[in-house]
């Protein structure tokens, strides 16, 4: 398997740092800035003996090393600065990726490509109608990330293990996220069996905002362990063909009652990038904020270079 990484930053380079260390592939790491995907493959590859593991990882600043690539990941972009919504970097963004998606077509065309460029769901959208790929093929991380996010929140609040929490969030990662508190349990049971109704609300807000209390706290940049961890767990589900539902940015064509939008839904991830999508029974107040989010994201799509 060849897995490309475009954008070398924090969250590219930990990324490939992952992707490499878990050997789900040979992995390119790729950015405009000459050397410094080339400094950090280098140093990522001298880890080798001191992690006594072997893999492999190369760097480059030429876009055309991501020649015959099975999984393209996109990071590039510009991060948002405290007091920013993901949406603000709408213009900026979408002319890097149209640049990126140009070159992914001519040189990677059977390439499974996971988007995690801000603002997300207009940047899947954006990189599925300039390659043409196939909807299965092109879709965004996001609100697994914000589900990790909930998690761990959640775990916290009540004072379990995070690996005990089976959090979901639904919609767009940005500012119209829905964290679904009725598809989440604590080691299998509902929330309300251990939150009270105004606990669980407040872990909404806390998960909706949780990106941004991040970008606030750093001061310049936004998250990236957990969103790299999150990236890593999408291209192991695809190399291991694992079928496991995990929530990404999928194009909808009537899904949840939504046509031509790209936005977070559950879905079975495998070799063939998304095998189905999900969909969860949402109560009507749950459905109609996904609706409002997913017309909000419309309006903003007219915005795109298409
Ligand atoms: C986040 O939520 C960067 O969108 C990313 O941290």
């Amino acid at each position: 398997m060849k897995i490309s990484v475009i954008g070398a930053g924090n969250v590219g380079s930990l990324a490939a740092m992952r992707i490499a260390q878990e050997k789900l592939g040979n992995v390119v790491l790729i950015d405009v800035l000459k050397g410094v995907a080339q400094g950090k493959a280098i140093d990522l590859e001298d880890a080798q003996v001191l992690l006594n593991s072997d893999y492999s990882i190369t760097g480059s600043d030429d876009i055309a090393e991501i020649k015959d690539s099975d999984i393209v990941v996109v990071t590039a972009g510009l991060a948002r600065k405290p007091g920013m919504t993901r949406e603000e970097l709408l213009l900026k963004n979408s002319e890097i990726l149209k640049n990126i998606c140009n070159n992914i077509k001519n040189y990677a065309s059977n390439a499974i490509v996971i988007i995690v460029t801000n603002p997300l769901d207009l940047m899947t959208y954006l990189a599925l109608k300039l390659t043409g790929f196939k909807k299965q093929k092109v879709f965004g991380m996001g609100i697994s990330l914000d589900a990790a996010r909930f998690a761990n929140l959640i775990s916290k609040e009540v004072g379990v293990l995070a690996t005990d929490v089976d959090a979901c969030v639904i919609g767009s990662h940005g500012e119209g996220m829905i964290p679904l508190a009725e598809f989440s349990k604590i080691k299998g049971e509902k929330l309300e069996k251990r939150l009270s109704q105004e606990k669980i609300e407040e872990l909404l807000k806390r998960t909706v905002n949780r990106g941004a209390e991040i970008v606030s706290l750093l001061g310049s940049g936004s998250a990236f362990f957990a969103p790299s961890a999150a990236i890593a767990q999408l291209v192991k589900n695809i190399v291991q063909d694992q079928r496991k539902v995990v929530g990404v940015c999928a194009w909808l064509s009537g899904e949840y009652g939504i046509n031509d939008v790209c936005t977070g839904v559950p879905a079975r991830i495998g070799r063939n990038g998304i095998e189905n999508i999900v969909e969860f029974k949402l109560n009507e107040n749950d459905q109609n904020l996904l609706i409002k989010s997913a017309e909000s994201i419309r309006g903003l799509a007219k915005q795109l270079p298409l």
